[in-house]
């Protein structure tokens, strides 16, 4: 990945279409000088087709439905976000792997996603950090199957987003240090090379997630050499999120 990709999960916020409208209009702003970054917003799926149609914002999904059509109340499917123009989903967010989520139905979501010519923001991350490494082999498997079945030319579609569960939200103990990513991120790659091969393996993003803000996007971006990153509380605030988006772009 040449250039790096940012993307806003907006989770169950805001509470109105005006608010947005707003935060949208205010980010929408900031990119029009964006040059060598990708943007994507992830509202809820109410708000998706609402927002403001222009060529500088990818629309993603927060997720999607396991199963293709059919009676399965409140799910969206994998061609109903093609058919909105939606070009990427998240899968496996640890906020929807709490809900029921497990690695089997995850995999059925990618190999739907695929199917329908979508791009795949997988997200992986541990609970806990424990001296025995045990977290090491929870991601290991995370991976494993997640991925089952996937091919070498289907990867290509799919980035992975390292969120360690303890660093998301208001209740984060903390964000990962970066030196924490930059493990993890070749743990992520010896992985994928073992799965498929180390050219697989040096291709594949890798985002970083959980308490990003701007004045620690940059560490992630320049030391931890992070792909992107996923952006959940900041980037409700348009002018912090622009933050975001601005150093990401002076990144060569
Ligand atoms: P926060 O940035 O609010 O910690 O959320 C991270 C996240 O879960 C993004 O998907």
């Amino acid at each position: 990945m040449s250039q790096k990709l940012i993307i806003a999960n907006w989770k169950m916020n805001p509470q109105t279409q005006k608010e947005a409208d707003k935060i949208f209009s205010g980010i929408l702003l900031s990119v029009k000088n964006i040059k060598n970054t990708s943007v994507v917003v992830c509202p809820p799926s109410l708000f998706i087709g609402n927002l403001k149609k222009n060529n500088k914002i990818l629309i993603g999904a927060q997720n999607v439905s396991g199963f293709s059509d059919g009676a399965y109340t409140g799910e969206i499917s994998a061609k109903m976000l093609k058919d909105k123009n939606i070009t990427y989903s998240i899968v496996g967010h640890s906020e929807s792997r709490a809900s029921g989520d497990s690695n089997e139905l995850i995999n059925k979501k990618i190999n739907l996603l695929l199917k329908n010519k979508l791009n795949i923001v997988l997200c992986i991350g541990e609970k806990e950090r424990d001296h025995n490494g045990f977290y090491l082999s929870f991601i290991k498997k995370q991976l494993h199957e997640c991925l089952a079945g996937i091919s070498k030319s289907q990867i290509k579609n799919i980035v992975i987003a390292y969120e360690p569960i303890w660093a998301i939200g208001v209740d984060a103990l903390r964000e990962a240090d970066v030196s924490e990513f930059i493990e993890m991120s070749i743990f992520i790659k010896k992985i994928i090379g073992d799965m498929y091969d180390v050219k697989t393996a040096h291709d594949i993003g890798i985002l970083y997630g959980g308490s990003v803000h701007p004045e620690n996007a940059e560490s992630f971006l320049i030391e931890g050499r992070a792909s992107g990153l996923l952006v959940g509380r900041d980037s409700l605030n348009a002018k912090k999120f622009s933050k975001i988006l601005i150093c990401a772009d002076k990144i060569k």
